[in-house]
């Protein structure tokens, strides 16, 4: 879809506005700081111009080999359960995207964030910085070889756990196509009491839910889970719409 810019002859792609019955809310009740930042007034829409269509210009030679694998640092290897996680990247219209960044961020085996405010009483791996990134191929594809990461309570409330997930952050063709995203696990027993994943309206969780891959698995190495993101449109993946606030 095109549309003429005013006072220009200037053809700019604009991108589908997703459906407010499933955008993920940036205030509700059960995720207790939201309250402290969520907006009081209703957001207004942005017009899609120049700044908005065009987007961050990513060299490939800014991400290295080394940031797919987050396995092994500091010399030498992460403990836990290693696992590939990989995907493809998409538009709106099921189209790949080539050549976003993909960055991820996670808890280590144990459930603990190299990072200044976790300091809850599990193990730091001197190993394990759960810092990644990579640039998605001509197909839009990515994957990064990791450990699974553990669950770790949060304090929202009595007893409260985070399900294990990955934190991803993509860069597309555009900055409205920027996206900031949680992946989870399958059949993880702490979805129904976390209020994070349960903001997402409904009939979008499956969409944050990663699948196993037995194709994908590694004899003697690792397992496999699979992951698709969708970049705005009726298919795309919930979007957070803040920082969630939990520990990185
Ligand atoms: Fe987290």
């Amino acid at each position: 879809m095109t549309g003429t810019t005013s006072g220009s002859r200037l053809q700019l792609p604009r991108y589908l506005r997703e459906d407010a019955s499933l955008r993920t809310p940036v205030g509700f009740p059960d995720y207790k700081s939201t309250g402290l930042r969520a907006p009081l007034r209703t957001p207004v829409d942005l017009p899609h111009r120049l700044t908005e269509i065009t987007g961050p210009v990513l060299g490939e030679d800014r991400v290295v080999q080394q940031d797919t694998d987050l396995t092994w640092r500091n010399g030498g290897e992460a403990v836990g359960q290693r696992i590939l996680v990989h995907g493809r990247v998409l538009d709106s219209d099921g189209r790949p995207v080539p050549d976003a960044l993909v960055e991820v961020w996670q808890a280590n085996a144990a459930g603990r964030y190299r990072h200044v405010v976790d300091n809850w009483p599990a193990p730091l791996d001197p190993h394990f910085d759960g810092l990644g990134r990579v640039v998605t191929d001509s197909l839009g594809r990515y994957e990064f070889l990791t450990i699974k990461p553990g669950a770790y309570p949060w304090g929202n409330h009595h007893n409260a756990w985070r399900p294990a997930h990955i934190h991803f952050s993509l860069f597309g063709r555009a900055f409205t196509q920027r996206l900031v995203t949680q992946m989870y696990f399958p059949d993880d027993p702490l979805f129904g009491q976390d209020p994070i994943y349960n903001a997402i309206p409904a009939a979008a969780r499956h969409r944050a839910i990663s699948r196993f891959d037995l194709e994908r698995t590694q004899d003697n190495w690792a397992l496999a889970f699979q992951w698709d993101i969708v970049l705005r449109g009726t298919d795309q993946t919930p979007f957070e719409t803040d920082d969630d606030g939990d520990v990185a």
